[in-house]
């Protein structure tokens, strides 16, 4: 271990973890050593920018808590998050498209009853997003499990806004014996991912512009079929061709449609005009272990 050369140091860190068990972790291990090895070499990095390094990766961990998450927002601003999820979450054709899950997901978000709207004040535009859960064959799925969360008229996601009703424009449907699904909420609006932290530092110096194009999140979950995470994106929005985390996907931007019938507004509970949007999750059954 004395006198060696860069070469042999990144062989005898690799030598030093290739006795690790599980043998995915071993590969996953031994890679980003080499990767990571290989960066610093390609850039020479000094050490005090190493040391500016570990102090915005501790910033990232240490501004982060329950209700905010700063390192998936890193995943997400370096493209690591739609790549991962381009490799490893592929459907077969016809399937619904999924896309990345972002930083504002909430575990244990309230049921929503059939005909109840996530929006819990009375700013925005009236949207109803209508439809069916089904399989790859078109069976529908009963009692699936339809999570939405979304920002509001002002930009903003419920935890990040102190004047939001708990929970607001967030929670959980389930599909009816048909597989039909009916989620009341409002149009949702472009946003600036946060700035405020290390992660707006990393866009302010690229000077990148930090907003995503408007959607609403949808990660909908059903016994024996895969869980499909995916936004739901308005085609109207300016920021579609420039999205600050590159989450865009064709497939997944819609028309929302201005619904002015009466008789339409009645059944859904909502008054007229409103926005209309039909929208069918398609989902492939759960892969089996061989
Ligand atoms: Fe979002």
């Amino acid at each position: 271990m004395r006198n060696m050369t860069e070469e042999e140091l990144t062989q005898l860190v690799l030598d030093g973890y290739s006795n690790t068990d599980n043998p995915r972790l071993r590969e996953i291990l031994l890679s980003l050593i080499k990767h990571l090895h290989e960066f610093v070499r390609d850039v020479q990095l000094t050490e005090p920018e190493w040391i500016e390094g570990i102090k915005y990766i501790t910033a990232a961990g240490q501004i982060s808590d329950d209700k905010r998450q700063e390192v998936i927002l890193f995943s997400d601003l370096l493209g690591i998050s739609s790549l991962v999820n381009m490799i490893s979450a592929k459907v077969p054709e016809g399937a619904t498209e999924s896309t990345v899950i972002g930083p504002f997901f909430l575990e244990n978000a309230p049921e929503r009853a059939w005909g109840e709207s996530v929006a819990k004040r009375e700013i925005g535009d009236p949207m109803i997003i209508r439809g069916k859960v089904t399989g790859m064959n078109g069976e529908p799925v009963p009692n699936a499990r339809i999570d939405v969360w979304q920002t509001d008229a002002n930009g903003m996601y419920d935890v990040q806004d102190s004047n939001a009703p708990e929970h607001n424009l967030r929670g959980y449907y389930r599909t009816n014996e048909r597989g039909e699904y009916l989620i009341k909420t409002v149009r949702p609006t472009s946003y600036p991912i946060p700035v405020d932290g290390p992660a707006g530092d990393l866009v302010r110096a690229a000077k990148r512009h930090p907003w995503r194009p408007a959607h609403v999140h949808a990660m909908i979950t059903a016994d024996k079929y895969q869980t499909l995470i995916t936004h739901i994106f308005d085609g109207e929005d300016q920021y579609l061709d420039s999205d600050v985390v590159f989450a865009v996907k064709e497939s997944l931007i819609h028309d929302f449609r201005m619904n002015e019938s009466e008789a339409d507004a009645k059944s859904f509970g909502v008054n007229a005009p409103f926005l209309d949007l039909e929208q069918n999750f398609i989902l492939p059954k759960q892969r089996v272990a061989a």
